[in-house]
């Protein structure tokens, strides 16, 4: 089995923090939080990065749902897996198989979308803290110290806080590494800005690290929520995929990113999907092309070749020097279900092997292979793919999956 070399992310937290500093973190974006992505935001500034949100019972039951959402290299530290899961069996059988590829383990409890709710995934799991902590106790205790486990909350109310600190510190109880904390409900959209003052009292409230999430577009936004909220770490979404060199303090993404990207892309030829590498071009070249350029850009035939020529042809690659990319191969990762099979067999449960059995469409070529999330998104998902008017709506595509 290939081996990787494991971070310490409590140390990290430490030495940030003796430094008087944050860490900066490249959000779970589902979709987008690929290995490719990964690997440029981290040469950028980026300290941490989180994988997309993974369905912990597909990755239990089947291997191609493991192929297809998780991937990895050896210089991909340090680095979070993040499941969605409802039960304990789901979410200790993930976290032992993905082990020997991460630093640690995050579980959503922030995602607000029907989909997830119906299934009792992401916010949905607020609404019973004690399950919560039951899954990340239970992860805890079976994990070596050094390993990290967290979770990604947000507020239950924007106005009043008890609630929400009293669930922060049972969640602290059990033994995490870290919690990161999104400021907002459940119900408030992207629109309502973040509650910071809320999340300096959360913090106040706890003495693991808190990562602060909502609303970090620059360095600067990152600087002044750790000064508001002494938070330890400050996780940015949409900021990053605007702009993927944000965290090493650029205000725009610099000519030599876009590079990077296409030189990353390259590299990783059919490892990355036409998808991620085609709304990831048109997310960082928002503040580079003028808007009907940006409309060609996304309307541009289903050709990996295609896109490279146009972005050589509009942005002046060629101009910045040699990046100097590596982009290791990605590690063969080897799984073994003993584990959750025998939780299920103690169950008087039947382990279904490959896609039978749990919501994976290994057939999915759309990049949406969680079938329940497929059905309710119908129509709109087709948005991402060929959008009519400018690049937002890449953006609002991904808000349609994660209106976070
Ligand atoms: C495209 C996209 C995908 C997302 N996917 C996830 C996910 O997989 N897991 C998760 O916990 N949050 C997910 N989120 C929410 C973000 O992690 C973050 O909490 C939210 O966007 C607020 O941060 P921001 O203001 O920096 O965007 C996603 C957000 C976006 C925009």
């Amino acid at each position: 089995m290939e081996e990787k070399v494991k971070t310490n992310i409590q140390d990290l937290f430490s030495s940030a923090a003796e430094r008087k500093t944050f860490l900066k973190i490249c959000a779970p974006m589902v979709r987008y939080s690929k290995l490719e992505f990964r690997n440029l935001v981290r040469s950028y500034g980026t300290d941490i990065a989180f994988t997309s949100m993974i369905m912990a019972d597909s990755f239990c039951r089947s291997e191609k749902a493991r192929l297809n959402e998780f991937t990895t290299n050896k210089d991909d530290t340090p680095l979070i897996a993040q499941f969605a899961a409802n039960n304990v069996i789901d979410f200790l059988s993930a976290t032992e198989m993905v082990f020997p590829y991460v630093d640690g383990v995050d579980l959503n409890c922030g995602c607000p979308q029907r989909w997830a709710m119906a299934d009792g995934y992401g916010s949905a799991m607020l609404k019973s803290p004690e399950m919560i902590a039951d899954l990340l106790g239970t992860v805890r205790r079976n994990m070596p110290n050094t390993f990290s486990v967290s979770v990604k909350v947000r507020l239950l109310s924007s106005t009043h806080l008890k609630q929400t600190i009293d669930m922060c510190r049972q969640l602290e109880a059990t033994g995490i590494s870290f919690l990161t904390v999104h400021g907002r409900t459940a119900a408030e959209k992207t629109t309502v800005p973040v509650h910071r003052d809320a999340l300096r009292e959360i913090k106040q409230s706890l003495t693991i690290p808190m990562v602060a999430n909502g609303d970090i577009f620059t360095l600067d936004d990152a600087q002044q929520m750790h000064q508001e909220t002494k938070c330890d770490g400050v996780m940015a979404a949409r900021g990053i995929l605007s702009n993927p060199a944000m965290f090493a303090g650029d205000m725009r993404t610099p000519v030599g990113c876009v590079k990077r990207w296409l030189s990353i892309c390259q590299q990783a030829d059919t490892d990355i999907t036409y998808q991620c590498m085609h709304h990831h071009f048109s997310f960082m070249s928002e503040s580079l092309l003028p808007k009907q350029r940006r409309v060609q850009l996304n309307n541009l035939a289903k050709d990996k070749d295609k896109v490279y020529d146009f972005i050589r042809t509009h942005i002046p690659v060629d101009s910045v020097g040699n990046v100097d990319i590596d982009h290791p191969s990605k590690i063969s990762c080897c799984y073994s279900e003993t584990n959750f099979r025998k939780r299920l067999a103690e169950k008087g449960e039947k382990a279904e092997t490959g896609s039978v059995g749990c919501a994976y469409d290994s057939e999915a070529s759309d990049g949406n292979f969680f079938q329940s999330k497929k059905a309710e998104l119908g129509r709109e998902d087709q948005v991402p793919d060929r959008p009519n008017d400018d690049g937002a709506d890449f953006m609002d595509g991904g808000g349609l999956l994660f209106d976070e």
